[in-house]
């Protein structure tokens, strides 16, 4: 007998590395309801935008409502046990430690501390790895992010990288160059959101600037060929997010999605669902639009989640048992993935 699974069940178990997600944006919508409802707050309207700006708002009016430690460290172990349950076996979210440090009038370390604490108990209970992105946002002023970069070398342990996230400038990266080069000489990734809103051009400019080992979204460099030509020269990975690129208007629709075309062109491409529950996507749900939308095979979907376990700022240890578990999973002839239906 032919047992049939859906194909969102059979890709959940697709083993993963998720690179492209910010805590905050992942936050269970009823855990955010719940705390707006506690502290007062307005309900952060979660599908009211159209594009990045807009997007950014209802971002923060989330991030306002995490008032406690209590609540950072319930949406980060509800984040971890959210992400097992998508198969992924090693998280990289985005997070900022500064902003809760001011809120809850403790010191940046001791902020970093406690998130860290928490996420790393969690990870053991859900035997997944978590490290993470200390995100930054491109307004801040250049030396501040440059202090940023000094906080994130210090405190490294658990942490990947130094992001920079919000509105990409048009150019000015110069300005930039220095934290890059402090996260880059300790060993630590640097992974800007570019090639968003802005086009070639400037992605150009940032990588010249920044010299990024992976960059959040980098869909608009499909505008030039060239540039495609050199993130593959270089092996620059671009932590791609469908359908936060259709949600938040920088492409029309997942059909035409440049995805295909940066793999044509050798582009290093992972999958990544950016702000899940703000989006109204997971993991899970990105391999399958990129399956159903733009006819990916199983092998091609599991291509691109090896993709992820080859570049991401894992243990070793990880990545040798991520990568052979996806093996397995492509190589298991269990009548469902034969079976299974989009
Ligand atoms: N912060 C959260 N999501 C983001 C996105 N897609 N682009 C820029 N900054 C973000
Ligand atoms: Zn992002």
């Amino acid at each position: 007998m032919t047992v049939t699974v859906e194909r969102s069940t059979w890709l959940a178990t697709l083993p993963k590395a998720h690179l492209h997600v910010h805590l905050e944006g992942a936050a269970r919508a009823t855990t955010i309801a719940e705390f707006a409802n506690r502290h007062r707050l307005p309900t952060p309207g979660v599908a009211d935008f159209n594009d990045l700006p807009e997007f950014l708002d209802c971002f923060r009016q989330v991030t306002d409502v995490i008032a406690t430690p209590e609540d950072l460290q319930r949406v980060i172990c509800e984040f971890v046990a959210d992400e097992a349950a998508e198969g992924v076996r090693y998280s990289e979210p985005m997070v900022g430690p500064w902003l809760y440090a001011d809120r809850f009038g403790w010191s940046v370390p001791d902020t970093l501390a406690f998130i860290d604490g928490t996420f790393q108990q969690a990870a053991r209970r859900h035997d997944i790895e978590v490290r993470y992105l200390l995100g930054v946002n491109w307004a801040r002023p250049p030396d501040w992010i440059e202090q940023a970069a000094r906080f994130a070398v210090k405190h490294a342990r658990n942490v990947a990288g130094l992001g920079l996230a919000g509105v990409e400038p048009a150019d000015g990266f110069e300005r930039y160059s220095r934290a890059a080069a402090i996260i880059r000489a300790h060993g630590l990734l640097v992974v800007p959101h570019l090639g968003e809103t802005q086009g070639p051009q400037s992605i150009r400019a940032a990588i010249t600037a920044l010299r990024p080992h992976r960059i959040a979204h980098g869909v608009r460099a499909a505008a030039d060929p060239r540039l495609l030509d050199e993130l593959a020269e270089h092996r620059i990975v671009c932590d791609v997010c469908p359908t936060s690129n259709v949600r938040l208007a920088v492409t029309s629709d997942l059909a035409s999605h440049p995805l295909p075309r940066m793999l044509r062109h050798g582009v290093a491409v992972t999958l990544n669902a950016d702000d899940p529950t703000l989006l109204d996507t997971t993991l899970t749900s990105e391999y399958q639009h990129v399956g159903n939308a733009l006819g990916f095979t199983d092998h091609q979907l599991a291509d691109l989640a090896a993709e992820a376990a080859s570049t991401a700022g894992m243990t070793e240890a990880t990545r040798t048992a991520l990568l052979s578990s996806i093996r397995r999973w492509l190589a298991d002839d269990q009548p469902a993935k034969e079976g299974h239906r989009g």
